[in-house]
């Protein structure tokens, strides 16, 4: 059984197998991995790239996929997250794909004998984002080693931020994070905003998580805007073959102003189109195994 909880668990050689299979789904290789299988989607905190990328990595795959809702499900009437799961297992599922607010959600599960597939889990991981965030860098550059990135805002509250600092550092990028003092955390290499825009390969925007907050965001957006927003001056001091990414949801005129989402720099719909492929490969190795 391949659950897939985080990459910190995979070597370097099973993150790269993941990748190579999601770039043949890339170039149109098919599979019927999941013919004649039904997988639960169970989402507890919400998503729309995530979910639904799954969704059609399960289609793609020749499977199908059954969702279900926190607010009008038995939740609502005492029943627990563990037994929750339990359901979907006891109905037949063949696999979950799970997203919880709690961190490491996945060790109430040791007794689900089903694959999990992690969809996010609180603060900590999100596996298959930092797959994507992989795929597009190397279909970008060809490689990692070397490569400056440096992920900017919330870095505190992120999972992206904490998976993929992890993993990029392990495949031999230079990594730097960015932004207030409010989001800082310690042991990661910090760069002044302007500094990282005009000498990294690779800027990756966060999203401030207010749902994460305990209170109100010290700074004004408007002033996040100024200080970390990336802007059009700021798009023209990036390096010639430096490319923007973003996991989104993102807040216009906040990380990010209009002119810079759809510019040629900016790879953050091409992430969502690799979401599908590495969860395509994510979800065949669950199933084959
Ligand atoms: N990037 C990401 O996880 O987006 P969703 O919250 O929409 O799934």
């Amino acid at each position: 059984m391949k659950n897939l909880f985080n990459l910190s668990s995979l070597s370097v050689e099973e993150i790269t197998a993941i990748l190579d299979r999601a770039q043949q789904f890339s170039e149109g290789a098919k599979s019927d991995a999941a013919k004649g299988k039904v997988v639960a989607s169970l989402f507890f905190e919400p998503s729309t790239r995530t979910q639904n990328s799954y969704s059609m990595a399960v289609m793609r795959l020749g499977g199908q996929v059954i969702t279900f809702n926190t607010a009008v499900s038995s939740m609502t009437k005492g029943e627990t997250f563990y037994d929750t799961v339990k359901v979907f297992e006891s109905l037949g599922c063949d696999a979950a794909i799970i997203r919880h607010s709690e961190n490491e959600y996945y060790n109430q599960l040791k007794n689900i004998k089903m694959p999990i597939l992690s969809g996010g889990d609180g603060t900590g991981n999100h596996p298959t984002q930092s797959l994507l965030d992989l795929l597009t860098i190397r279909q970008e550059f060809g490689k990692f080693e070397g490569l400056k990135v440096c992920i900017v805002g919330d870095i505190v509250h992120s999972r992206v931020a904490h998976t993929d600092i992890e993993v990029m550092k392990r495949f031999g990028m230079e990594v730097y994070t960015s932004g207030p003092d409010e989001f800082k955390e310690d042991g990661f290499n910090y760069i002044d905003f302007d500094t990282a825009v005009k000498e990294m390969d690779v800027l990756i925007l966060l999203r401030i998580q207010h749902e994460r907050l305990e209170s109100e965001m010290v700074m004004s957006k408007e002033d996040y805007n100024k200080q970390f927003g990336l802007n059009a001056e700021r798009l023209a001091a990036m390096k010639d073959h430096a490319i923007i990414m973003h996991p989104a949801p993102f807040n216009r005129g906040v990380e990010i102003d209009d002119e810079c989402v759809e510019c040629s720099k900016s790879r953050i719909f091409k992430q969502m189109s690799n979401g599908v492929f590495v969860r395509m490969a994510a979800v065949e190795r669950a199933l084959l195994d």
